[in-house]
């Protein structure tokens, strides 16, 4: 009897735990970021979140193409407070060199932190549980 308190116990953790993100999701919520992400990302980052064409290849202009947001990137690498930033501020230090050419635009001026914060949470809907179990692993760290 007190063994399957404790289970439920763990088990009521566990969940709560998955969804201690600092976004939070919640289904409207989501739906807005999806929104946001159609209308404001999706042009460079791809309506599948598949970034563009040999996005780790410089261009002539020396900046890069956008990455893809999908597992296949490297936006699940980074704690959500750090990718909030740097759509706030773009890809300026700490989160890149001072001075530093990039196509990706600052949005803190035209999304509310909700906003950025939703927009987030639906890329981050987007993730095999496989790569979310990762990365809650690499954040620990
Ligand atoms: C005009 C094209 C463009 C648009 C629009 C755009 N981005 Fe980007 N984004 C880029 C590029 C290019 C980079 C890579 C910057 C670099 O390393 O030089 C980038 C990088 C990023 C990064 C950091 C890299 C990573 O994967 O962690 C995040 C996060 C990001 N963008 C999110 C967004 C979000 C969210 C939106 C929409 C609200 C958005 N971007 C709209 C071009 C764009």
């Amino acid at each position: 009897m007190s063994l399957n308190i404790w289970y439920t116990l763990f088990l009521t953790a566990a969940i709560a735990g998955c969804n201690s993100g600092t976004s939070a999701p919640d289904a409207i919520g989501l739906m807005e970021g999806e929104a946001i992400y159609k209308a404001e990302c999706a042009s460079c980052h791809g309506a599948q979140l598949q970034g563009q064409p040999e996005w780790r290849t410089r261009r002539a202009d020396g900046k890069l193409p956008a990455p893809p947001h999908d597992a296949s990137g490297h936006t699940w690498h980074h704690a959500t407070e750090q990718l909030a930033a740097i759509v706030k501020f773009g890809m300026v230090p700490p989160h890149a060199p001072e001075g530093y050419l990039s196509d990706m635009p600052a949005f803190g001026r035209t999304l509310t932190d909700r906003q950025v914060n939703n927009v987030l949470a639906y890329i981050e809907s987007q993730w095999p549980p496989e790569i979310k179990a990762l990365r809650a692993k690499r954040l620990q760290k």
